[in-house]
């Protein structure tokens, strides 16, 4: 198993794994993989966080970060890093490869000076990498204050000390929204999929 830094040739085989992957999870369908298909030419992704994870020569994982900061209180700005779409393969969901990729991701990163990660996710996965919820450490998500699901995780430590702040996500995670067309487009250049609701889904489309 190794997990080494995504190439051009990747490209294709990434988003069609991340769709694989999402489908269905959040929404009917998903939109992750036209997220990660925008970002690679966005000024804030971080192209040495932007990693694949293979076992036995085959792509099973994925996951990138860009740069972005919070906006704190008292006018001034804190650089942090956020990660997504992460994602592993549908048939090797929940045997410990994710957790495997994220936390290889969070040495790198911490490697990088990085010093924090906030992101919107579930407390049962990332709790166990060291994520907690973002409002314990002052940090409110702009859309929801109150959000429990806002999650972050120092990578140098005391670097959330005494930070009261807000987070907003940057705007490279709304091309879906931003441009349905060019989506549309780009989600017809892969195979039909059966878009289904389905209980626990956080998005009704
Ligand atoms: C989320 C995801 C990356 C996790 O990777 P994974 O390889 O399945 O997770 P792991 O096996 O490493 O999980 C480690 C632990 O985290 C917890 N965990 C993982 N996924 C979870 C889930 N969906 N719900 C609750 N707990 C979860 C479990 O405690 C798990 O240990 P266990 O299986 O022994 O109980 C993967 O399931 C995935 O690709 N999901 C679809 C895309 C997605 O949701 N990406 C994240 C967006 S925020």
């Amino acid at each position: 198993m190794i997990i080494r830094a995504e190439t051009k040739e990747d490209w294709r085989a990434v988003e069609n794994l991340i769709r694989e992957s999402f489908w269905n999870v959040y929404r009917p369908g998903c939109m992750e993989h036209y997220v990660m298909h925008c970002f690679r030419d966005n000024p804030i992704f971080v192209p040495e966080l932007d990693l694949v994870l293979e076992k036995d020569g085959q792509l099973i994982g994925q996951v990138m970060y860009v740069h972005t900061a919070l906006e704190l209180d008292n006018g001034g700005t804190l650089p942090i890093m956020v990660f997504g779409p992460i994602c592993i393969a549908p048939e090797y969901k929940r045997q410990g490869y994710g957790k495997y990729l994220l936390d290889a991701s969070l040495e790198k990163a911490k490697a990088m000076n990085a010093g924090g990660i906030v992101i919107e996710g579930n407390i049962d996965f990332y709790g166990k990498s060291g994520f907690v919820v973002a409002k314990t450490k002052g940090i409110r998500y702009a859309d929801d204050p109150e959000a429990e699901y806002l999650l972050c995780r120092e990578l140098t430590e005391g670097y959330f000390n005494g930070v009261k702040g807000v987070f907003r996500d940057p705007e490279g995670y709304f091309v879906c929204q931003n441009n349905p067309e060019a989506f549309d487009a780009y989600e017809a250049t892969f195979p039909p999929k059966e878009k289904l609701k389905l209980p626990g889904q956080l998005f009704e489309a």
